[in-house]
């Protein structure tokens, strides 16, 4: 009996459940030359910026071969793709005008799309005036959403504000390891308060040009104390707040956690109005827990990342569990976790979920851990809804193989594989899978 076979079917999950895959403009577009450069160019054209020295110039070439991946997301049988539009794209001529045919091809390949409006891909113009430090930014962005949805808008009916602005703070502004390549630790926490801002400014901009159904992607996992001693508790709630409670804080309840608005700068409070403007659903993206305990006193490597000795915590190693070509351990039930988590502290606070990344790096065609990895997160999130959450969609990061940030082409995260000196695309086993998974669902 084969693996999949011997796990049984996936759970049922609810009619009107969207599923979906995931992508972002950086990651898979390249054309590089046919846009304005972004904060990313100018950063992977540093010196050990990316592991394996390379760019996103060519990445998977989809600005030139969207039909065969419209063609791949039909044939996988989703009902909705996740990308990102690129803002420089947009700044650039005949930009909008590619998002308009994808859209195009994608409503009459019968798939939803469901654009990002911001995946860190930030103007290098907008970076040299100030970039997320700055407060312009986050009204500059509202100009620019304003714009796609006037042009977008009669045929998108689902939009997501921004991707990951933890993630974009701390390895970008904080650490240093993303573009812009900024290392200012707790000084950048005015760039998570400008994107959190730019996300209240942007539910605004698209609700006065008439859309709705907006959301916005937010990472977050448990975060498990590396033992109960108070130190360990002391530094994995702290974790929890800058990674978790920061970003989902502002936008559900209209509020910082304690201590952290007086760190920010102009009216915290005014501000906090906008960032606050209701959603309609709100978007996770989940990949693992992480496990936090009191700090080493030295700079230590974690996951690619060094971590500073001046943090107040220290990231460990969730031990007995398999791991993925990322380092990331494999925990399928903190999902569940998670799931309940946010509803028992949010409360009806929450409007309905949806997960709109879940993934997982390994290397191979016949990528049986990925599909491994998927069904268990699959049956942990029917967990979550016999538990009651109210989940409403699953995106499974990522279509394609494709450049992976500081990791460049290393990791594979795609259902369908990237040969990245001929960009053939060939669909993986878990794309095969996911397949037959939806077609069971309907
Ligand atoms: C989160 C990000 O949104 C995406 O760009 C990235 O590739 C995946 N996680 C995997 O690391």
């Amino acid at each position: 009996m084969s693996a999949a076979a011997a796990r049984g079917p996936v759970p049922r999950f609810p009619s009107g459940f969207l599923w979906g895959v995931s992508t972002s403009a950086h990651q898979i577009e390249g054309a590089a030359d046919e846009r304005e450069p972004s904060v990313w160019d100018a950063f992977a054209a540093g010196p050990g910026r990316i592991k394996d020295g390379s760019t996103a110039d060519v990445a998977c070439d989809h600005y030139h071969r969207h039909r065969e991946d419209v063609a791949l997301l039909a044939r996988l049988g989703v009902d909705a793709y996740r990308f990102s539009i690129s803002w420089p794209r947009v700044n650039s001529p005949g930009g909008l005008g590619f998002y308009d045919r994808l859209v195009d091809e994608l409503c009459a390949a019968g798939v939803r799309p469901v654009p990002t409006l911001y995946h860190w891909d930030l103007p290098l113009s907008v970076q040299e005036a100030g970039g997320w430090l700055h407060r312009d930014t986050a009204g500059r962005f509202a100009e620019y959403v304003a714009v796609v949805a006037e042009r977008l808008g009669d045929r998108v009916s689902k939009w997501i504000t921004l991707n990951e602005p933890a993630e974009h703070t701390l390895l970008g502004h904080a650490l240093g390891t993303h573009a812009p390549g900024g290392r200012l630790l707790f000084d950048a926490l005015p760039a998570a308060h400008h994107q959190l801002l730019a996300h209240g400014l942007a539910v605004r901009a698209l609700h006065a040009a008439g859309a709705g159904d907006i959301g916005i992607a937010n990472s977050h996992g448990p975060t498990w104390p590396a033992s109960q001693e108070a130190a360990d508790v002391a530094a994995a709630d702290f974790y929890d707040v800058l990674l978790n409670r920061l970003f989902a804080e502002p936008v559900l309840l209209g509020r910082y956690p304690e201590g952290i608005g007086e760190l920010l700068p102009g009216d915290v409070e005014a501000d906090l109005k906008v960032i606050a403007e209701p959603v309609d659903w709100y978007g996770i993206n989940y990949y693992a827990p992480t496990r936090v305990g009191a700090p080493h006193g030295e700079e230590i490597e974690f996951g690619g990342v060094t971590m500073p000795a001046e943090l107040p915590f220290s990231v460990r190693e969730i031990e007995g569990r398999p791991v993925t070509d990322s380092g990331w351990p494999v925990v399928p039930e903190a999902l569940t976790e998670l799931l309940t988590g946010f509803r028992d502290r949010y409360g009806d606070r929450l409007p309905p979920v949806v997960i709109t990344e879940n993934g997982c790096a390994y290397e191979g065609v016949d990528d049986q851990e990925r599909i491994a990895y998927l069904d268990g997160h699959l049956r942990a999130l029917h967990r979550a809804l016999e538990a009651g959450v109210d989940v409403r969609g699953y995106f499974v990061w990522s279509l394609l193989d494709n450049f992976e940030w500081a990791e460049g082409y290393a990791r594979r995260f795609g259902l369908v594989h990237i040969d990245h000196g001929t960009l053939e695309r060939t669909p993986k086993a878990s794309y095969g899978w996911l397949r037959e998974v939806l077609r069971a669902q309907r």
